[in-house]
């Protein structure tokens, strides 16, 4: 059984998707163990303790250097003998240290198809401002390994999502959560749990 450890900053509706598919017996090879926040106030915890799944906080801004912040987050994911690590709307960026020593452990979600709107600066409401200023009719949600380039990591699962007349960035994130994140997101880390994820290079294979 894997140890899955989620990152969140906010909601928590992507987390809440993975508590979900874990209660329908979706993810068998692993179990969410720890939700770590940067925001005390997230209510991603109280959803995390809603269900009985321990908690933590590590906020940036009490480190003087981002080094020691990632050290530190580093060392706690470390303790919490963490075999998969989920970034389900953590709003802070990750150090070296923590990607080397997570090396294609670590999935994130990102509000896109990725490589459209993505990389620095392309966060939550922001990717889908930038895609209806764009028109683009399609968009969606990307599962990825992290790596330390910003949302350039290795994909595992994309699905489109249809941009709609008179879409606002909020009714578009909605759906792209909906549609796409709530979806991929629990099936990308079931088929990790399952080992069934074969990574070469920048690019991964689903053995199923
Ligand atoms: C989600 O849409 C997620 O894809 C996005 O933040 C939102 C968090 O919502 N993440 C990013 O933009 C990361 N670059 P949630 O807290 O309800 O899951």
């Amino acid at each position: 059984m894997k140890n899955i450890v989620v990152l969140v900053s906010g909601g928590g509706t992507n987390l809440q998707a993975l508590i979900d598919a874990q209660n329908r017996g979706e993810i068998t090879g692993g179990k969410i163990t720890c939700v770590v926040s940067s925001n005390p106030d997230a209510y991603a915890l109280t959803r995390a303790q809603n269900n009985g799944i321990a908690t933590e906080v590590i906020r940036r801004k009490d480190y003087d250097a981002f080094e020691k912040y990632d050290a530190a987050l580093t060392e706690l994911l470390k303790s919490k003998n963490a075999d998969l690590i989920v970034l389900a709307g953590f709003m802070t960026i990750l150090g070296s240290q923590v990607i080397r020593a997570f090396e294609n452990r670590i999935i994130n979600i990102h509000p896109a198809l990725i490589p459209s709107f993505c990389g620095e600066g392309f966060y939550g409401l922001r990717v889908h401002e930038a895609a209806l200023e764009k028109g683009v009719k399609v968009t969606g949600a990307t599962a990825h390994f992290v790596n330390e380039i910003c949302d350039g990591g290795p994909i595992i699962l994309q699905k489109a999502v249809a941009v709609q007349n008179g879409d606002t960035p909020e009714v578009l994130q909605k759906r792209v959560m909906e549609q796409a994140e709530w979806q991929i997101l629990p099936k990308a880390v079931a088929l990790f749990c399952e080992d069934k994820i074969k990574v070469t290079g920048n690019t991964t294979e689903i053995t199923e």
